[in-house]
């Protein structure tokens, strides 16, 4: 992963995403994908002073200016800028020369959430990982209302757009201190490592508003983050001071990009489909190795009652 890039956070990169397969070891030792955030990118910076990092720092997808004059260009300058590439610069130094060095930025953070008893590595590795979805959760000219497979499914899970927009306001604005508000798709889950349940229920192939403490994000659960919102002073501070509450409306009314939700709903449907059928292979696989190994027992049986015979 290793990338080269400039410390100006205001001139352009020049970016590749490169896809990578990685697979990931749950806690149950079963191999599982994270199919879309299995990314590797190299940026380039035309001008400025050149570092090398084993995990980057990924631009937003628009100019730092281009959410004005809902969330200003200083905010990002300072919010990406700064805090942003503190993330990336500590998580580097922290891995370097350990096993961590060189799995992917999803493995470091399941690795390092340790079933919540959080190690070391785990508060960089998620607010790097969860900044980079919050850069992607927001347009210029976004805001307004889904549509199509999302605004179905919102309204069946929340009774009404509006219902949501009133719970994901309420989650943002009380949760206490640092940390985050989601929209998260809750898939089906037989075994999962981290997950609070990791028993199937209604609760299940639904989306759900959760918030979580400083870096936590819903991966750490095995839920499919959809969409997020920074609820840290340092993301509104510049804009709005203490008002929490007129981002928060700002961001749903004026910034969010429905298109990039839309995009992550699915492929969190997508992998959920992919992860049952590989379980239902795997259980039908088990199933013939059974039925096969009872065949044998019949057949020995029937040896030895012929041989009692004689
Ligand atoms: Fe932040």
């Amino acid at each position: 992963m290793a990338v080269a890039f400039a410390s100006s956070p205001t001139s352009s990169p020049t970016c590749t995403v490169l896809p990578r397969q990685a697979g990931l070891l749950g806690i149950s030792g079963s191999p599982r994908t994270l199919q879309w955030t299995k990314k590797e990118r190299r940026c380039r910076r035309k001008a400025g002073p050149t570092i090398t990092a084993k995990l980057d720092l990924k631009p937003p997808p628009y100019p730092l200016n281009a959410l004005e004059p809902h969330m200003s260009q200083e905010t990002l300058e300072y919010h990406w800028g700064k805090h942003h590439r503190a993330y990336v610069e500590n998580l580097n130094k922290q891995i370097v020369g350990t096993e961590l060095d060189g799995m992917s930025l999803e493995d470091i953070i399941i690795i390092s959430y340790n079933k919540g008893d959080i190690l070391p590595t785990f508060n960089n590795a998620g607010q790097i990982w969860n900044h980079e979805f919050f850069w992607e959760s927001m347009q210029p000219g976004g805001g307004g209302k889904p549509d199509g497979d999302l605004l179905e499914l919102i309204e069946r899970d929340f009774g009404s757009f509006e219902k949501f927009v009133e719970e994901f306001k309420s989650a943002a604005a009380t949760q206490f201190g640092s940390g985050w508000a989601w929209l998260a798709y809750k898939a089906n889950r037989l075994e999962v490592g981290n997950a609070v349940n990791p028993r199937p229920s209604n609760d299940d192939k639904r989306l759900v508003i959760v918030k979580s403490p400083n870096a936590v994000n819903p991966l750490a659960w095995d839920y499919s983050p959809l969409l997020a919102i920074d609820v840290w002073e340092h993301a509104y501070y510049l804009d709005f001071q203490n008002h929490r509450p007129d981002y928060i409306l700002l961001f749903i009314e004026k910034l969010v990009s429905w298109e990039a939700v839309s995009s992550r709903l699915e492929i969190a449907k997508a992998r959920d489909a992919e992860r049952e059928g590989e379980e239902e292979r795997k259980k039908r696989a088990e199933e013939e190795k059974m039925a096969d190994s009872k065949g044998v027992e019949m057949y020995l049986d029937n040896d030895t009652d012929n041989s009692e015979v004689e």
